[in-house]
């Protein structure tokens, strides 16, 4: 054996990643999401992408126990970095013509000045992980200087040192504060494979134009020429800047957010057409994004209520492919006060076998745990994120098949309201749920007059 094999990170208390045998908690619908309006019933459910509520170690033991074993051809992550900071999302609220900025704390990077918590948090991780993962698939970890180096040498020994593939450099540009060192502008991400079978489409860039105009030939002989497709990539991005305008089509307030562009280097480097693609800190939801512009299957987790509004948002707004919302679950219901008050629903039209329905919301007041950081006077419609309704709930499964939303993430008072439905004549109950600006949602179901 290689000496490299017998090297390992040791912190206190380093144990085995716990399997998750005795995991009472398990993976619950909490709705099927069709974002183009209109229940699509060729789409079977078995295909829906998955977007997840929950702590990834417990999502991802469940997933395996389900028999996701050896299913996936990509994973990327995202991690907390071991930064010792809480991220916020500060987002604009707009009602009439005032403007107001509320802070939503959406997750902690803090381990109580533990590096060993972290460690044997990521080093679970990426146990369970690894076993998701199909022989040619790999996993990509984002970082940056707190901890990439531990990480890797916690990967070299979950991995093996020969499954390291690269260490990319992403640099990236923006202000900083410090006059004490170099200004640090760049992530480091840690892509090792499964094995040696790993999947990998070469990428290119285009070639300079002083390559251009002197052409490869001069430098390196006759037999040379210039590829189509331009340069092969290097292990370092210079191309790709972080989200830093407010005002960035793609930026959804949610600190901490990756570039899709970037993302989707990756996933088309290294999966297929059609590859199972995981991300258990999806945040925004920016990996799921970069599948559905590929043709990807993805599934998503985050133990954030905000950031899994955020990814239902952005996938509801792409007006992506249909998915399904779970949550994990230990059967006890965590119950809100929040209070949505919804008209009775208008009969429009009746046809032979449809009616046309008018659905309006009257009111809405968030949980009492958020209703003290609303500011006063402050309409109930500029709190709500989305919203979205099932036109003939079964009475188990809400299936969302209109969805109501601003097209930017900012938190006015213009959503509409009201909407008009068609519902079968063989239903008798509609549902309608609310999601608002807290990561809270409620769900209300009328009768069909
Ligand atoms: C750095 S952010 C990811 C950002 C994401 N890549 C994007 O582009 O939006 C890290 C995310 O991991 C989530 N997270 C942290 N610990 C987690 C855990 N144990 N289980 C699931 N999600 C977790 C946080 O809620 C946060 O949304």
């Amino acid at each position: 054996m290689n000496d490299i094999n017998k090297v390992k990170l040791i912190w206190e208390g380093k144990r085995k990643p716990d399997r998750g045998e005795s995991l009472k908690a398990d993976l619950v619908d909490l709705e099927y999401v069709y974002p183009h309006g209109i229940r699509d019933l060729n789409y079977g459910t078995d295909r829906l992408n998955i977007l997840i509520q929950g702590d990834n170690i417990k999502v991802v033991q469940k997933l395996l126990q389900k028999g996701y074993h050896g299913k996936l051809d990509f994973i990327y992550i995202d991690p907390p970095y071991w930064s010792e900071s809480n991220y916020y999302s500060r987002v604009e609220m707009r009602d009439q013509g005032k403007k107001f900025f509320l802070s939503r704390q959406v997750f902690k990077d803090m381990w109580g000045q533990n590096i060993n918590n972290y460690l044997q948090h990521m080093y679970t991780a990426l146990v369970l992980m690894r076993e998701l993962l199909s022989d040619q698939g790999s996993i990509f970890v984002h970082l940056d200087w707190h901890a990439h180096h531990y990480i890797r040498v916690i990967m070299d020994e979950v991995f093996g040192p020969k499954n390291f593939v690269n260490e990319i450099i992403w640099c990236y540009g923006g202000g900083s504060g410090t006059k004490r060192y170099f200004h640090r502008k760049h992530d480091t991400i840690l892509w090792y494979a499964k094995g040696r079978d790993y999947i990998f489409n070469p990428q290119y860039r285009a070639y300079t134009d002083k390559t251009l105009q002197r052409g490869l030939t001069r430098v390196k002989g006759d037999k040379y020429r210039l590829n189509e497709k331009g340069a092969m990539m290097q292990d370092w991005w210079t191309d790709i800047n972080k989200i830093l305008s407010p005002t960035a089509r793609e930026n959804l307030k949610f600190p901490t957010q990756k570039p899709v562009e970037l993302i989707k280097r990756l996933v088309k480097a290294a999966s297929l057409p059609d590859s199972l693609v995981g991300d258990f800190y999806a945040g925004a939801g920016s990996t799921l994004h970069a599948c559905e512009d590929l043709g990807r299957r993805w599934i998503g987790c985050d133990a954030s209520s905000i950031a899994v509004q955020t990814s239902m948002y952005r996938m509801i707004k792409g007006r992506f492919a249909p998915f399904k919302v779970q949550e994990l679950s230990e059967g006890r219901e965590d119950k809100k006060d929040n209070i949505l008050l919804v008209k009775k629903p208008m009969i429009l039209e009746r046809n032979s076998d449809r009616l046309k329905v008018k659905v309006e919301i009257v009111d809405y007041l968030p949980s009492s745990d958020n209703r003290g950081k609303v500011p006063k006077g402050i309409s109930f419609s500029t709190l709500i994120y989305f919203w979205e309704i099932d036109p003939c709930y079964d009475g188990k499964l809400f299936t969302s098949c209109y969805q109501i939303y601003r097209e930017k993430p900012i938190f006015d008072d213009n959503i509409s309201l009201a909407c008009d439905i068609e519902v079968p004549l063989a239903a008798n109950r509609i549902a309608i749920r609310v999601y608002d600006i807290f990561g809270d949602s409620i769900t209300v179901i009328k009768e069909i007059p």
